[in-house]
């Protein structure tokens, strides 16, 4: 396409590509909401198994359907015996959204019923990936670590077993609540970059396990899901209070970007972090350190006077998953095992309704140019 038909915008941004029912982001007024219910109401309330359905569905299970969903999911939480053998086959080193990816990707030999994109199929294998990929990440830390893998616990919710098989013991309510809720708040944010590419993939008709292993390679980049790792990254560095505004002064000085700090869409407070910034308090307060909450409010308060800048969904979560003693390359795969339900959702809607995705580039290369041969250039 000739740069004159062209209405390209830097990075797609304000480009409508698909339309959804599932969720939508008011950037303006921060306001996220999933099927209709605000983000705010959903933490309030439910579940991360009723948000599953809420995205894959349309609508709030009742009762037997809810049971049902948590059911279904409980019975597939462990991963095929080959995957675990794999895993323990990848270099001790690997980074966990690499291996989750390779992990994910496998996932598809084991599931005969899983290339299927009508609905009864694909959702089965939703099913599977949103059970299995928790067990994926946690397994992966204590493979590394040298330690026993934890067989999942069904009697357990996802955010219950996902602690539980990271460190063999359950978490405490408060807790296990907590995280259960930083599950419902990543779940889905419209069409940010690993949700468009898992329905790009979809697109072309190809299964859920490579639409989710595409989304995953995806959320990895350190600009998507790998921000929460750099945040908590950036805090070690600094290291304390005292050094907060010198650190941002001389980013700031040099164009580098605070990890954690802007957003695409949100241009006021980013409705996710709200949450998330009062349970970075509450695990400050239940560990009896409040260094990392204290640095990043500072960090928060800088930001928003020298740029007008609020924080995104991973500034305070960092701080929370280092408090609740969670390694920091978990981070991004923790986004993952949420992320999954809105990636399935937008799979599902897109296999609903295919229209392959194919977009058009403007060219801004040169043309009529004629073949040299080689000797002669
Ligand atoms: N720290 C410092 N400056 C920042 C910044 C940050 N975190 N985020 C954006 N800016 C600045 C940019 O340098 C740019 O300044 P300029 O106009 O002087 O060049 C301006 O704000 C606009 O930045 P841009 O990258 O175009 O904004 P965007 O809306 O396209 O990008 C992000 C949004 C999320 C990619 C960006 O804010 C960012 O990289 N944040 C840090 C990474 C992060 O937390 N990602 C997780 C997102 S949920």
């Amino acid at each position: 396409m000739s740069t004159a038909e062209s209405t390209a915008a830097a990075g797609l941004r304000g480009v409508v590509a698909a339309q959804s029912a599932i969720g939508d982001v008011d950037g303006v007024n921060g306001v996220l909401i999933y099927q209709g219910y605000d983000i705010h109401d959903l933490a309030e309330n439910s579940t991360f198994e009723e948000v599953i359905f809420l995205l894959w569905n349309g609508r709030l299970p009742n009762g037997d359907e809810l049971a049902d969903l948590t059911s279904r999911i409980r019975a597939n939480y462990a991963v095929p015996a080959e995957v675990i053998e794999l895993m323990k086959q990848f270099p001790k080193d690997a980074d966990p959204m690499d291996v989750l990816r390779t992990s994910v990707s496998s996932l598809d030999f084991y599931d005969r019923a899983g290339h299927g994109t009508d609905r009864e199929n694909a959702t089965q294998a939703a099913i599977k990936l949103t059970a299995q990929i928790g067990t994926i990440a946690a397994a992966w830390d204590r493979i590394r670590n040298g330690k026993e893998i934890v067989a999942p616990d069904p009697s357990l919710s996802i955010a219950e077993n996902f602690l539980y098989m990271l460190r063999g013991e359950r978490p405490d309510a408060e807790e296990a609540r907590m995280f259960d809720i930083a599950l419902i708040l990543h779940a889905d944010h419209e069409l940010n970059a690993s949700t468009f590419t898992t329905r790009v993939v979809a697109g072309t008709l190809a299964d859920m396990y490579g639409a989710v292993t595409a989304g995953i390679a995806a959320l990895a980049g350190p600009l998507h899901g790998g921000a929460n790792t750099n945040v908590m990254k950036m805090l070690l560095e600094i290291g304390s209070i005292d050094k907060v505004d010198e650190f941002v002064e001389s980013a700031l000085a040099e164009k580098k970007k605070i990890m954690g700090i802007g957003h695409a869409v949100y241009k006021t407070e980013d409705p996710r972090a709200t949450w998330l910034r009062k349970f970075s308090k509450t695990m400050s307060d239940k560990a009896g350190e409040q260094k990392w909450y204290e640095m990043s409010q500072r960090i928060e308060q800088l930001m928003h006077e020298k740029k007008g800048m609020f924080p995104n969904v991973d500034f305070y979560s960092a701080s929370t998953y280092y408090l609740m003693g969670i390694p920091l390359d978990l981070y991004t795969p923790i986004f993952a095992v949420s992320r999954i339900s809105g990636w399935t959702g937008h799979i599902l809607e897109q296999y609903d309704n295919n229209k392959l995705i194919r977009p058009r580039a403007e060219y801004i290369g040169e043309r009529g140019l004629k073949y040299v041969p080689v000797a002669e250039r």
